[in-house]
């Protein structure tokens, strides 16, 4: 009996200098941070051809977000209805994915300051003159991603006649197979789907929606002034200048 009380004095000993409960108090934040995003949005985020990696804007302003805060990034691609829901049940840290602060949902999540300004357009096939404004898409069939604002701006200039997909391929799919006449998407992801996949298609009109994109916590958390500290840094250091560089060119201010 009494051996076994030892032992397990032992193992709790062992459990507590391990731990680091026994005395020293150490500043434990999570080392890792996991981050949810949605690989169909070049050059946010997007899977190079062949490459099980995943690159573009977001993933490297991110990684430098990540060395700031001393983290290391795990990042985990999903549908992107599914990003804000994981957050919120403390299965993701954050989201990075391009996506649009908007105040519906920042009733759900916290999202960091603005870190790229973008904006919704509209994306037909080339010599399609019927499609020149919003307006022109009332009753037409018009595709659009699951759970972005795209989607929301179809629905409410074309009513039930959108057709909504998980990922951005299969958007831009339903354009080449003429199931849709357009696509709403971000602008910068058009211009990139436009020049590498798809010459036969082109922007219709001005981009219609001024957006910003923001990084999604939980609500209230204790990232959210980290992140957005971290953000300012890189603004300030000109190292996210480099990043914008990188995947934009010079950025016109
Ligand atoms: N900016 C749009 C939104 O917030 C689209 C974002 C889509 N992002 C993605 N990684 N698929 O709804």
């Amino acid at each position: 009996m009494k051996k076994y009380i030892l032992l397990l004095v032992g193992i709790l000993a062992l459990l507590f200098s391990v731990s680091g409960c026994g005395g020293e108090k150490k500043n434990e934040g999570p080392k890792v941070l996991k981050v949810g995003t949605e690989v169909t949005f070049p050059p946010f985020e997007f899977r190079e051809q062949g490459s099980r990696e995943i690159s573009g804007f977001d993933m490297d302003l991110i990684r430098a977000i990540g060395r700031k805060l001393d983290m290391q990034v795990e990042l985990l691609d999903m549908d992107f209805e599914a990003l804000i829901p994981a957050v919120k049940r403390g299965n993701l840290h954050l989201v990075i994915a391009g996506m649009t602060i908007t105040p519906d949902r920042q009733k759900i999540v916290d999202m960091s300051e603005p870190y790229y300004t973008s904006g919704l357009s509209l994306v037909v096939k080339k010599g399609n003159t019927a499609i020149q404004k919003p307006e022109d898409l009332k009753n037409r069939e018009v595709a659009a991603q699951i759970g972005t604002t795209g989607e929301a701006a179809a629905k409410r200039l074309a009513g039930d006649k959108v057709r909504s997909f998980k990922t951005n391929e299969e958007v831009f799919q339903a354009l080449k197979e003429n199931k849709v006449e357009a696509i709403i998407i971000d602008k910068p992801v058009a211009q990139y789907y436009l020049k590498k996949n798809h010459p036969d298609a082109m922007i219709a009109g001005d981009t219609f929606e001024k957006e910003s994109y923001g990084i999604v916590m939980r609500r209230h958390g204790e990232l959210t002034p980290k992140i957005n500290k971290a953000l300012a840094e890189l603004r300030q250091s000109g190292e996210y200048d480099k990043i914008y560089e990188k995947w934009f060119g010079k950025e016109v201010k």
